[in-house]
Formats: structure tokens, C-alpha cells, sequence
């Protein structure tokens, strides 16, 4: 199936930001949405306003740290569907800061989120894909995974890591599945720095009010990937504003 109207794509991550402008994208242009996150009072705010504008959609409370929330995502996109033509993993956590911090309960909250959260989307989605014949996954890294920079090697290494499996995936995924990565660089979300030390994501938050992107930037890039015809697989796409050095 070529283009994007009628494709049935779930967003683990799409309460906010990234997650919430490609699911408002991508109703727009016809697709159906799986919307998965831990705030579900966003989420119902999310469908209400697809639903409204004459979209279709469905929220399942997620958290990606639980294998059996990204089954359910899964599969109530079959139930809901009957197919799933892309699964976004998008969710993240950027709780950034310098070593000398000890700030080991977000260095393994980075890890259990972005990492394994991408796993956990693979393990659900993966089967579904091979009975199927077909599907997509589509990733978020960062461009963190392409350059390092103090107060960010936490973060980094997770982002990298997510470059790594998904590079890895595409290889073994034979000619049916398609596999991409998207690298946002500064993108103008309530994510930047959130939950990290006080001093460095005040620093962000100051770096992503001069040069951040809107969000939708990403949305496009994703929806690009998306409405490939089937046997192109677009596999990385790099998005920084034009200031990001
Ligand atoms: N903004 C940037 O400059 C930038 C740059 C490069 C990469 N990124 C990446 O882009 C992605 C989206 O981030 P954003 O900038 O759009 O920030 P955001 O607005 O904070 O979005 C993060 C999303 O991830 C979800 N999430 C976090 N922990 C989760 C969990 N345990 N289970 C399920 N969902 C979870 C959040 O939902 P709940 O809190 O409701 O669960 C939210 O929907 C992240 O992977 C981030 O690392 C962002």
C-alpha cells in the first residue's frame, strides 16, 4: 500500500511533542491511529480532537517499560484495524546531566525508556509484521547519536544504541518489512531536559527557545517515510533546525 490514507499506525510516545504532531499529521492525511502513552487524559484530548476533525483514532495507556503495554498497543490495532501498517516508536526521556551529578536513577530511566522501550516495540510488533507480509517501524533517535556533547553522554549512548538495533533490524528484515530511523535534532518540545539537573536543562530549555524546530518538522519527515511505496525503505533521515551547529 503506497501513501498514507487508511494506514493503521500506533505512536508509542504520543501524548506530547514529536508523538502528538505526527499523530495530528498523519489523521490529517488519513491515516488511522494506535495512540500509546502514561498520560491518558492527554491522549483522550489527542483522540477527541483527531476524532473531531473527522479522523479516526484510539488511545491505549502505555508505558514502554512494560513489554505486555506495547502487546496491547499491538494489538489494538488489530482489534481496532485489523492490521498494522507502522508501529512509531517515539517515546523517550531526556533527563540529561553531567556525570559528577550520580543521577543513576535517570541514567537507567534513559536506558528502560529508550532503549528498552524500542525493544519492547520490536518484540510486540515484529511477529505481527512477519504473519502479515508486511509493516514498518519507524524510530526515534537523535541527533545525539551522531554527536556527542557534555552533560548529554547518558542520553547519547541511548540514542546511539537505538541507531545501532534499527540499523541492525533493517538488515535482518528481508524484503517485506521497511525499517527507519528519524535523528530530530533541537525540536520545540516540553521534552527538552525534563527531569534532568536543574542547571543543564536550564541550559537547554534556553538553547531550544533560540533554535528549536516546531515539532511538525519531524511529523513530515515521518509521514515521508511513511507514504513510500512498498519496496523503498527509507532508512535514516537526520532533521536539525539550520542554527544547530
Ligand atoms: N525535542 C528534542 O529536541 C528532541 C531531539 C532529539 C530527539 N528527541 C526524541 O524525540 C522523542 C519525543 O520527544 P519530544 O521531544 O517530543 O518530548 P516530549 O514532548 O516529552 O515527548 C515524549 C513522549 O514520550 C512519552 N514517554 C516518556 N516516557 C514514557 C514511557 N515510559 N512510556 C510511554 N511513553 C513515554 C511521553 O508520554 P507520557 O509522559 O505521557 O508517557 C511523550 O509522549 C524522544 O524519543 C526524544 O528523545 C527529541
Amino acid at each position: 500500500m503506497t501513501g498514507i490514507s487508511g494506514k493503521v499506525v500506533a505512536i508509542a510516545g504520543a501524548s506530547s511533542g514529536i508523538g502528538e504532531a505526527t499523530a495530528v499529521h498523519l489523521a490529517e492525511r488519513g491515516a488511522k491511529l494506535v495512540l500509546g502513552a502514561r498520560r491518558s487524559d492527554l491522549l483522550d484530548v489527542l483522540v477527541e480532537q483527531i476524532t473531531r476533525g473527522g479522523g479516526e483514532a484510539v488511545a491505549v495507556t502505555t508505558d514502554v517499560r512494560r513489554r505486555a503495554d506495547l502487546e496491547e498497543l499491538v494489538a489494538t490495532a488489530q482489534r481496532r484495524f485489523g492490521r498494522l501498517d507502522v508501529l512509531f516508536s517515539n517515546a523517550g526521556s531526556m533527563a540529561v546531566s553531567a556525570f559528577d551529578e550520580l543521577r543513576t536513577d535517570d541514567w537507567e530511566l534513559m536506558v528502560d525508556v529508550n532503549i528498552k522501550g524500542v525493544l519492547n516495540g520490536i518484540a510486540a510488533a515484529l511477529p505481527v509484521f512477519r504473519a502479515q507480509g508486511f509493516g514498518q517501524f519507524v524510530h526515534t533517535a537523535s541527533t545525539a547519536a551522531y554527536k556527542v556533547v557534555p552533560q548529554q553522554s547518558v542520553y547519547a549512548a541511548t540514542k546511539t544504541a537505538v541507531k545501532v538495533l534499527t540499523e541492525g533490524l533493517r538488515q535482518e528484515a528481508g524484503p517485506n518489512l521497511r525499517v527507519t530511523l528519524v535523528s530530530p535534532g533541537f525540536t520545540n518540545t516540553e521534552g527538552v531536559g525534563k527531569g534532568g539537573s536543574a542547571e543543564t536543562a536550564a541550559a537547554l530549555i534556553a538553547q531550544r527557545d533560540q533554535i528549536a524546530m516546531p515539532p511538525d518538522a519531524i511529523a513530515r519527515a515521518v509521514a515521508f517515510a511513511i507514504e513510500q511505496p512498498d519496496g523503498v525503505d527509507v532508512g535514516e533521515i537526520v532533521v536539525r533546525p539550520t542554527a544547530q551547529s
